[in-house]
């Protein structure tokens, strides 16, 4: 038989690919299998996502099996969302009170406890809300997938702003200036540079003459520089640093914000390292969230699992792979209990797994306390009215500093209602550690005590209610999400089933702290799962 080609003449991935299209992932492994091609794990995780479907297994006159899915987490509903859509049998056992894991969206009337302190009673009025973890989402993510098929309305998130602040008071910046007045004087003296140079022939070993002329009409543009007989000059005149006098009717042109400061203070200033971070492919505009939280997320999940099978309040106490099958015993109100199912997959956090006895292994034991947990924290800051807007002019966005509050987050919903929340923190390591180690009112203080050096004293007045959240001191979760010390063995071993047990998460993806890394986790874990049950 030629290579590629059936007996009928047919290319076996033409044949495979009619086969997937029109009977779903389940029919093409089942084809695969009868054609003597073992789809490897890596070929299944890179194949379009096929869901499981109830049909798959009449194909193979398979029953479906029973799951325990360990955390309720996106991960965890994601899983148990795509198995239960084919006939599985689910169940979620979740230790927290409600579902979502760090998907976690605080309104007024909750309450936040924290391991070590006291519970938070949160006081936001209606229709204001905190997502205290995930609050972002990129085009290109699967999470946008899932808002589309769950029907949760999204609504433009304003990632960057060019009228929010830049500030770095250890770099001596006497007040915080705006993200276009920033951009236009280091682009502006990075393109002056780059022209004088490339003019007097230092880039002549890798320009053509023609490169350079068009390398300089690119300056021109880019850095709103002068020719050549001005040498090249950024002068910040270009309206593109912003206006102290906007430009208005008749003879009002406007006043170019002034005074530009020299190159020597603008690099000094440090305000260029925060440019990169919009070109991130997982950071750049547009981005989206959901109408109302982000919590719609796990709560359009749980809704379409089926609360019956998710069991909140349930504290996993011991994993055991059997030699058919799984058993799992938690604790739920006060009393010990078990369940036995076909497979496990369990996504919690690997440093709370790592807690958890099993006879997995010490391979996998050793795996699972590998990663380090990264500390991060959010305030949010309901006030009564929205100064940003009407008195600063910004509608959205966020500023970033290097103040220990690293940045803060205006809202990109409800303008010029009559109250709003600011994300007051949301920072990482170091800085998320000393907040944690406060109370809420000592986070509270130095949240505005920073603050107010970047919007002034008007940062500290008519706050109506506000909320925190310490993720390390989180119950069950403890921490924002994890970093492997390499992608190496402890990674690979994880990313494979362990007897009858799967790992799922963010944590066993290329997107750690996305929702995206846990939906394609939990696909990929779903979908080879559902392969094997397929072919035994
Ligand atoms: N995904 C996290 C964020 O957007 C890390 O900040």
């Amino acid at each position: 038989m030629a290579q590629g080609t059936t007996e009928a003449g047919v290319s076996r991935r033409g044949f495979l690919t009619r086969v997937g299209a029109t009977g779903g992932a389940g029919a093409m492994f089942a084809t695969m299998g009868a054609l003597g091609l073992a789809p490897s794990a890596e070929a299944a995780t890179r194949a379009p996502f096929e869901p499981p479907r109830a049909s798959d297994f009449r194909l193979r006159g398979r029953a479906a099996a029973k799951v325990a899915v360990l955390g309720a987490g996106v991960a965890g509903l994601a899983a148990a969302y795509e198995l239960g859509k084919a006939g599985y049998e689910v169940t979620v056992l979740e230790a927290r009170k409600r579902v979502g894991g760090r998907n976690l969206t605080l309104r007024g009337g909750d309450r936040l406890a924290e391991a070590g302190g006291a519970t938070q009673r949160v006081g936001f009025g209606k229709g204001t809300y905190l997502n205290a973890g995930p609050a972002r989402i990129a085009q290109w993510m699967t999470t946008m997938d899932y808002c589309r098929e769950l029907g949760v309305p999204l609504e433009v998130f304003t990632n960057s702003n060019a009228d929010a602040y830049l500030f770095n008071e250890s770099a001596g910046m006497a007040a915080p200036v705006r993200w276009r007045t920033a951009k236009a004087d280091v682009y502006g003296y990075v393109s002056e540079l780059l022209a004088k140079a490339t003019d007097q022939g230092a880039l002549d070993g890798r320009l053509t003459a023609t490169d350079k002329e068009r390398l300089l009409s690119f300056l021109s543009g880019f850095g709103a520089i002068g020719g050549k007989a001005d040498g090249f000059a950024y002068k910040g005149t270009d309206g593109r640093r912003g206006y102290s006098v906007n430009p208005g009717a008749a003879d009002t042109a406007g006043t170019v914000l002034g005074p530009v400061p020299s190159l020597s203070d603008v690099f000094a200033h440090g305000t260029g390292r925060y440019f990169s971070f919009e070109f991130g492919y997982s950071q750049a505009m547009l981005m989206f969230q959901p109408v109302g939280g982000m919590d719609a997320i796990p709560r359009a999940l749980a809704e379409a699992v089926g609360h019956g099978r998710i069991r909140t309040g349930a504290a996993v106490t011991r994993i055991t792979s059997l030699a058919r099958g799984v058993r799992i015993e938690y604790e739920r109100d006060g009393r010990a209990r078990a369940l036995d199912a076909d497979f496990c997959v369990a996504t919690l956090p690997p440093h709370v797994l790592a807690r958890i006895p099993h006879n997995l292994g010490a391979g996998v034991q050793s795996a699972l306390a590998t990663p380090v947990p990264v500390a991060t924290g959010k305030i949010g800051l309901e006030y009564r009215g929205r100064w940003w807007e009407d008195e600063e002019r910004i509608y959205g966005g966020i500023t970033n500093t290097d103040l220990d509050i690293s940045t803060i987050w205006y809202p990109s919903h409800g303008y010029h209602g009559d109250r709003g929340l600011l994300v007051g923190y949301y920072n990482f390591g170091a800085a998320a550690d000393a907040y944690a180690a406060l109370d809420h009112a000592g986070r509270l203080r130095r949240a505005l005590d920073q603050g107010a050096k970047i919007h002034g004293d008007r940062y500290r007045r008519n706050i109506a209610a506000s909320a925190s959240i310490a993720w390390k001191r989180q119950e069950h979760i403890e921490g924002g999400w994890i970093s492997w010390p390499s992608r190496g063995a402890a990674y690979a071993l994880l990313n494979r089933p362990q007897g009858n047990v799967y790992f799922a998460g963010d944590w066993l993806s290329h997107e750690i702290a996305w929702q995206h890394g846990s939906f394609e986790s939990a696909r990929k874990v779903v979908t080879e799962l559902h392969q094997r049950v397929l072919r035994s």
